[in-house]
């Protein structure tokens, strides 16, 4: 099995222009250009999560990555939700979020949803990333295809295995396994069904890797050498980090998000829809917390919440954290965040592959 894992990784890496087996998780809001130019400078892929980024902003990060890297990266985007304008939820939601402050004005220009998907599409198109990946759902047949014809690879995540297989069956070159543990959103296509389905990543892999004939990348929880060689063991090809990754100073998140990972036992993450109205795993702050009390209401739907929370940002005073616990920054983290280190990435990704290479069986 271990020997295999060797095999499988060698096969990965040469299809996809890599030296280790680690992709940098891209995540919307935290990975600028520097972190993936860090990790690819170590060998593996760079990531760049473009959910909140318009066209001229995506050519802009793959600009700046391609003046410090010539490596091999992912441009990723969200899938969007069915429309849920469930106006009682968002009501209720404006109404509970009165606790945190004074919302702040909305100009007239983030009235609407924010870029529009059909054009960040086109944008990722015309950058020829190595890999163009997918969360919270699958492309249509025809943008599959152009993907392809430009010479790009597809990766789609998925969080069980019949989301799995829709990905093979539409023509992903790869799934994404990620597990619960991970942390940012959980990429569950039903926007509901979140909360029920949440697998592990141990339970999660060999399903995956038993039931598909493309490559698995394993994500969630994996933050140094030992999870690197568990996953590839259980037959992944490669896996994706991410809050391993947060506390690197090219990442650049703010000291209270960092602060608020320093230690953070698995246990106490909680999985909140408080930032954006999707399903994701987060450090323990007053602001999530107070979503889970006893009568507070459900968070509007997505993207509504996430709407209703940058209003209130922007209502916020200047110092780090508003008095009743709400501050800028969304503070993400999956349940290995206790082993996020500060430290430059390209160590970090180093140190990973070194000390999983020393597990696994030399051939
Ligand atoms: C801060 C943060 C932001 C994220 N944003 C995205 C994103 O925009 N797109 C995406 O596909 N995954 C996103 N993810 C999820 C990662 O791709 C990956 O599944 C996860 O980081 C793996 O678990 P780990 O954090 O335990 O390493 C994000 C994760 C984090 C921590």
């Amino acid at each position: 099995m271990g020997g295999g894992a060797r095999a499988r990784v060698r096969e990965f890496c040469e299809r996809f222009g890599l030296e280790v087996p680690i992709l940098q998780a891209p995540m919307a809001g935290a990975c600028p250009p520097e972190l993936a130019i860090a990790v690819a400078s170590a060998g593996g892929m760079g990531g760049d999560g473009a959910l909140l980024d318009g066209p001229e902003r995506i050519a802009d990060w793959v600009a700046r990555f391609r003046a410090g890297s010539s490596g091999a990266f992912q441009l990723n985007i969200w899938i969007p939700d069915p429309p849920n304008e469930d106006q009682a939820r968002i009501d209720a939601a404006r109404d509970f979020l009165g606790r945190f402050g004074e919302p702040g004005t909305e100009t007239s220009t983030e009235a609407g949803a924010g870029p529009v998907f059909d054009q960040q599409c086109e944008a990722m198109l015309e950058a020829r990333p190595t890999v163009i990946s997918s969360i919270m759902g699958l492309f249509d047949a025809d943008y599959v295809r152009r993907i392809h014809e430009h010479g790009i690879s597809w990766f789609a995540c998925a969080t069980t295995l019949d989301e799995a297989l829709a990905a093979q069956e539409a023509g992903a070159d790869a799934v994404v396994a990620q597990g619960m543990e991970a942390g940012g959103h959980r990429g569950t296509f039903d926007p509901d069904a979140a909360e029920r389905t949440q697998v592990g990543l141990f339970a999660l892999l060999p399903r995956l890797v038993d039931g598909l004939r493309v490559p698995v990348v394993a994500a969630g929880g994996i933050a140094d050498g030992r999870g690197v060689a568990a996953a590839l063991t259980l037959g992944a090809s490669a896996v994706q980090v991410g809050t391993a990754l947060l506390r690197c100073p090219e990442t650049g998140i703010s000291k209270g998000w960092s602060a608020s990972l320093d230690g953070l036992a698995p246990e106490a993450t909680v999985t909140t829809r408080a930032y954006s109205g999707r399903l994701g795993r987060a450090a323990p702050t007053p602001y999530v917390l107070a979503w889970s009390e006893p009568g507070a209401p459900t968070p509007a739907p997505y993207p509504q919440q996430r709407r209703l929370l940058t209003q209130w940002r922007r209502g916020l005073p200047d110092e780090p954290a508003g008095q009743a616990g709400l501050d800028r920054s969304n503070h993400w983290a999956g349940q290995g965040a206790a082993l996020a280190t500060e430290e430059p990435a390209a160590q970090v990704i180093t140190r990973m592959w070194r000390d999983a290479s020393a597990l696994l069986p030399p051939t």
